[in-house]
């Protein structure tokens, strides 16, 4: 089993992340810590206890950790993800319950308390993960891998260069980056592959069991809201693709890069530089991921929701 801790900012694709997450017996879930990021702290909080209560994840702490990046003024993708964070679905009262630590201490302690053998998720921006970094720096040790969402090594989402991530905590970014330890980078040259159509949408609906309903009504709505940004026929899926690394990397095919994340740059700040031809014979800091196998990523969605009775 992998041991993971989970960094999100819910977000309808987080919220998937954790489906599969929360399921799939070969993840160990230590924790889930929020960020925020596609909405304030407060509501992305609010929608990770939503979501941990239906899928039922009663033992695993869900802690609210930074409210704000580290350097920059925040930014929130509402026009994505709605006033909520995650619009769509209406929620029953949580029976999951806000863990009292702060997420940052919470990631450092079940760091610290391991033997290395845990992986970083984070599935928004990095605030958290660096945070826990410059608080504690012998948890760097600690940590066997991060298995990020985020960046790009072509066009972004929220400029022409930036990916949204890394964009709205670029600082945090680059203190992840640069700390040395191995990192899988799922940047939108590879989610933008994964793109939820509604026969997808169809084939999970069919399963039929609390799990699958949400997903549906999370992707009605993540669906109405990238055709009218970007003009996607079916939206891309992007935070899940951390987790089905996890769960079977060889679904996918990474090529290893030196990544500096721009924190200088006019129209550039939040890029991911990829050094995708190794022209600058930097030695490479992550396996960003390039291509995947389509078929088996969706039936290992599938398998992860039909897991919820
Ligand atoms: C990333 O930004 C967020 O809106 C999504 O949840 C995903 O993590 C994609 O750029
Ligand atoms: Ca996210």
């Amino acid at each position: 089993r992998e041991k993971i801790i989970l960094d999100v900012d819910p977000g309808h694709d987080d919220a998937v992340a954790m489906m599969m997450a929360g399921s799939h017996p070969s993840v160990e879930l230590m924790a889930v810590t929020v960020v925020a990021g596609n909405q304030t702290l407060d509501k992305t909080v609010k929608n990770a206890l939503n979501v941990a209560s239906v899928l039922g994840l009663k033992d695993v702490p869900v802690a609210a950790g930074m409210s704000r990046p580290m350097v920059r003024e925040q930014i929130i993708a509402d026009d994505i993800h709605g006033v909520t964070g995650l619009d769509g679905p209406k929620f029953d009262e949580p029976t999951v319950q806000q863990d009292p630590r702060h997420g940052v201490d919470l990631i450092i302690e079940t760091l610290m308390g391991s033997d290395g053998d845990i992986t970083i998720v984070p599935t928004g921006p990095l605030t958290n993960v660096a945070m826990a970094i410059r608080k504690e720096p012998r948890i760097v040790e600690k940590i066997k891998r991060i298995v990020l969402m985020g960046g790009s090594y072509q066009l972004g989402n929220v400029t022409p260069s930036a990916e949204f991530n890394i964009y709205a905590d670029p600082e945090a970014a680059h203190v992840v980056f640069s700390s040395g330890r191995p990192i899988v980078m799922m940047g939108l040259d590879l989610t933008r592959q994964v793109r939820c159509s509604s026969q997808v949408i169809e084939r999970i609906g069919a399963i039929g069991n609390r799990v699958s309903k949400l997903f549906v009504e999370l992707m009605e709505f993540f669906s109405k809201t990238q055709e009218e940004i970007f003009g996607w026929d079916a939206p891309p899926l992007h935070d899940p693709t951390t987790v089905a690394y996890v769960i079977d990397p060889s679904i996918f095919v990474t090529k290893p890069m030196r990544v500096d994340v721009e924190l200088r740059g006019e129209h550039t700040y939040g890029r991911t530089c990829c050094d995708y031809f190794g022209v600058t014979k930097k030695e490479p800091n992550a396996q960003v991921a390039v291509t995947l196998d389509l078929d088996r990523f969706w039936d290992l969605l599938e398998a992860c929701i039909r897991r919820y009775s």
